[in-house]
Parts: structure tokens; C-alpha cells; sequence
């Protein structure tokens, strides 16, 4: 009998952008107790958007870092998927610029994915099926990555929900990072208006409390068609993760099933539940206390904290990963982390994206705000912002539009020095760059 092929994720990179507001400037803004947000939500900081940072440049980063850092032959990827609910245009997706940006092969399907949150999980789930049919191809590398900017309201109940960044991962079958259980799905669908993203609003619409019921809702169906399937649940987990919109959510999710197990349920003995908290998910939400939500990709980024941080203990752990979208479409599913923390020690990139952050005043916050709005219009492409002096090694910015075309610079440099004399090699628009 031929052995069943292990496919998963193989290595990850997250992409963090460069400036921040912390929680508690917010706060005082909003004339809003810090510790509603500090601690009632648990988020420190958000991530936030320079003008020429969108989810296309977040994307090209995150995978630009995972190329760098990785083993894979460029020319192994045969599938780009995107999960994301940021999407720049109704018809071209932001899979196509990252192709074209990143000078991959003709011989790749690229496609977007979208179901809110859920986006990057399905384009997770997508590519594993890919790769079970294509491992002994040569092409058999999927490359999936999640972009988003989570923006509300100014003055907003969502506002301290805010957030943006990217992962991205190869799906492979060398599953180093993350080797997916094939258990039965355990998925689950509901219409619901709980959170949505209108397109003549660059904010989405939420009905907060309605998503967080839909949340649990989901999680209560999904956990329990998993362990109904699989014969597997809590006893088998060494850690639990859950799509994170803000820390404290995962900690209700936490709460839900620790009390469905053990107040309710038959389950072995437990530690107090604090401290099950402490040991089972914890240890990879760090990362989004720092960023907020990054929606399709919240789930993701806290496998890679988890892998980032407990790097010399989770060799060969079991996880379940809760994945949330709203609209609604959720899935429960689990993996064992691989067996060589080699293959990803030092590679996933948060610590040191984290480091040399820039904290705006909530001024500034504004003005990002209004310029990046102004920027994503017809007619905003202008020379001036060609990159010149970001000084952070980021090597793609978004330039404005022009004919309808978005135009994005790529620069030479590795590290870009502040130099107004900076190179560039490359800019990307379906039209060409005309200098005056
Ligand atoms: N110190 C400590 N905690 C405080 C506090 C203070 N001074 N003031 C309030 N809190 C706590 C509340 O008790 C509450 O905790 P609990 O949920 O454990 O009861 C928490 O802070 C939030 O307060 P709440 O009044 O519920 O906040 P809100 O109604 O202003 O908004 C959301 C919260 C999450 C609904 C809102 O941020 C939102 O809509 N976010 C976007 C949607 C979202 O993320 N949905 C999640 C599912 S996908």
C-alpha cells in the first residue's frame, strides 16, 4: 500500500509594517479609559499604512522575506494564492501584481481568495489538496499569502481593532513548519451581517457584538464536528489557536471550549483555566498584541509566533487552529509542527520586524489615513513619491494611480540609505513610466 503524502506548511514569513499607534494615544483620543483597550481587548499597538504601503507592497514584502530566507526554487511554485479581503480592484487580483512584481514563472495559476478572515485558510486548504496531486511534480511549491489592512471608523467601537501586515507560506510536501492532519473537515457556513467591507467605504461596517456571538457560534459547530469526525480533541492539543481579531477574542474562544470540556463536559482533569490559557495559546498571540488584526491573516500570524518564540519546545506538538470568517465561514482543523525547528529557527522575521518601529502621534495617524485615501484615486501618481529616503529596507512602494493604472517602484537597494538620489531598477504599472 502506497504511503499517504504529508503535505502542510513548509516555511513562513511575516511582513510587519513600519509605523504604529500604540493603544493607549487611541485611547486618550477617543477619550477612552487605556485600559478598555490595554486590557479589555488586549492590544497594545496597531499597525498602520504609510501612503505607499498598501496590501499589494505587504504581500510582495512578506513573500520577498520568505524567498530570501527559504530553500524553494522561485521556479518550483506552480500556484499563488492570495487571502484577502483588501482586494485593490474588482477584477485583477492582488495575486497577479505579486507575480508580476516578484518575476515569477508564466507556468504558476495565480488567483485571489476571498471570504473575509476565512480567505487564508481557504487558500491554505486549496493548496494542500494541490499539493497532495502535484508533490511529485516539478512544480509542486504552492505560495500562499495573506494581506490585510483592518481600518473602522475614526472614533469607532472598531477603531482599536485596527491593524494591517502580511504572512506568507509555502504548502508543500516537506511540511517542516506545520504537517496537516488529514481528519475529516469541520467546517461550517451561516449568511450573517456581521462585519463587511462595502466598496464605496475604505471602513468596514461592523456589528461588533453580532460578530463576536457568530465567532463563538461557529467555533461551538466546527469543535464539535471535529472531535465527532476525528476521535481526536482537547487531550490530543498541545495548543489551541484561534483567529484573532483582538487578544481577548481568543481568549473567549479559549474560555468556550475550556468550559464546554470541563464545566459541561466529560473531559480529564484540567489545570485552572488561566493557566491552560497560559500554556495552550498565549504563547503565539504576542505578535498580535503588537500588529492588531491583520484579518486572513491573524490565525497565521500566531502559528508563526508560536513557532518564532517557543522554537526550542514545540518540535513535534499537536495544534488546533480555530479559522474565522465573517459573512460567515469558519473551519476547525490541526497539525503537528515538524520535526526540525532548524528548517524555520531565525527564518519567520516578527522579532526582528518589530524592532526600530516608528510610533505616530495620533496626528499623524490621521494624516496617513486621509494621504492614503487620497493616494488610491485616479490621478493621485505624482514623482514625489517615487521612494527616497525610507531607510527601513523596504523595497516596494506603492506610487499613486495614473490612468487608471496603480504604480508601484521597486527599488535597487537592499537596504535603501536616505539619499535623494535613490536607485530604482524596476516600476511596475501596466503602463510604462514616462519621466517629463
Ligand atoms: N478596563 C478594563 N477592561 C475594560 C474597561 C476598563 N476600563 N472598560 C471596558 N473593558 C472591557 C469590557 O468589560 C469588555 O470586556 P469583555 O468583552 O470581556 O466583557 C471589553 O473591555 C470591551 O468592551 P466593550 O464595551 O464590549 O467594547 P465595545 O462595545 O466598545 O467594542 C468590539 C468591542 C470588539 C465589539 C469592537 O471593538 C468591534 O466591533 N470590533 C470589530 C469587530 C470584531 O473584532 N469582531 C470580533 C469577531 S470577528
Amino acid at each position: 500500500m502506497s504511503k499517504q503524502i504529508e503535505v502542510g506548511i513548509e516555511s513562513m514569513a511575516v511582513h510587519i509594517p513600519r509605523h504604529f499607534v500604540d493603544l493607549g494615544t487611541l485611547a486618550r483620543a477617543n477619550n477612552v479609559d487605556p485600559d478598555k483597550y490595554y486590557i479589555g481587548l488586549g492590544v497594545k499597538r496597531m499597525a498602520i499604512l504609510a501612503p505607499d504601503e498598501d496590501p499589494v507592497t505587504m504581500a510582495v514584502e512578506a513573500c520577498r522575506a520568505l524567498l530570501e530566507k527559504s530553500d524553494v526554487d522561485p521556479a518550483k511554485i506552480g500556484l499563488l494564492m492570495v487571502g484577502t479581503e483588501s482586494g485593490v480592484d474588482g477584477a485583477k487580483p492582488i495575486a497577479s501584481y505579486v507575480h508580476g512584481l516578484l518575476g515569477l514563472s508564466g507556468n504558476c495559476r495565480t488567483f485571489d481568495t476571498k471570504h473575509a478572515c476565512y480567505s487564508g485558510t481557504a487558500a491554505l486548504r486549496m493548496a494542500a489538496d494541490w499539493c497532495s496531486v502535484h508533490a511529485n511534480q516539478d512544480r509542486n511549491r504552492a505560495l500562499v499569502i495573506t494581506t490585510d489592512i483592518a481600518r473602522y471608523l475614526v472614533g469607532s467601537s472598531g477603531e482599536p481593532t485596527q491593524g494591517a501586515g502580511a504572512v506568507a507560506f509555502f504548502v508543500s510536501d516537506e511540511p517542516h513548519a506545520l504537517i496537516l492532519d488529514s481528519q475529516p473537515e469541520a467546517v461550517f457556513t451561516r449568511e450573517v451581517m456581521d462585519f463587511w467591507r462595502p466598496h464605496y467605504r475604505d471602513a468596514a461596517v461592523v456589528d461588533g457584538r453580532t460578530s463576536i456571538d457568530s465567532y463563538l457560534l461557529a467555533l461551538e459547530h466546527t469543535y464539535s464536528s471535529y472531535k465527532e469526525n476525528s476521535k481526536m480533541g482537547w487531550d490530543d492539543f498541545d495548543y489551541l489557536l484561534f483567529h484573532v481579531p483582538f487578544p481577548k477574542m481568543a481568549y473567549k474562544a479559549f474560555r468556550l471550549l475550556y468550559e464546554r470540556e470541563f464545566l459541561h463536559g466529560q473531559g480529564c482533569k484540567a489545570l485552572p483555566l488561566s493557566r491552560e490559557y497560559e500554556i495552550r495559546t498565549k504563547p503565539g498571540l504576542w505578535p498580535n498584541v503588537e500588529l492588531g488584526n491583520i484579518y486572513s491573516g491573524s490565525l497565521y500570524l500566531s502559528l508563526a509566533g508560536l513557532l518564532e518564540r517557543e522554537v526550542d519546545r514545540v518540535e513535534g506538538k499537536r495544534v488546533g487552529l480555530f479559522s474565522y470568517g465573517s459573512g460567515s465561514c469558519a473551519e476547525f482543523f490541526s497539525g503537528r509542527i515538524g520535526s526540525d525547528s532548524s528548517k524555520w529557527r531565525d527564518k519567520i522575521g516578527i522579532s526582528a520586524g518589530l524592532q526600530g518601529r516608528i510610533e505616530l502621534s495620533h496626528d499623524q495617524y490621521i494624516g496617513f489615513r486621509q494621504t492614503s485615501k487620497q493616494r488610491a484615486s485616479e490621478g493621485s501618481y505624482c514623482h514625489d513619491f517615487l521612494p527616497r529616503s525610507n531607510g527601513n529596507g523596504r523595497k516596494v512602494s506603492f506610487c499613486g494611480i495614473r490612468d487608471h493604472h496603480r504604480v508601484y517602484a521597486i527599488s535597487k537597494e537592499k537596504s535603501p540609505q536616505p539619499s535623494p538620489s535613490f536607485n530604482l531598477n524596476q516600476q511596475v504599472s501596466s503602463r510604462p513610466e514616462r519621466r517629463p
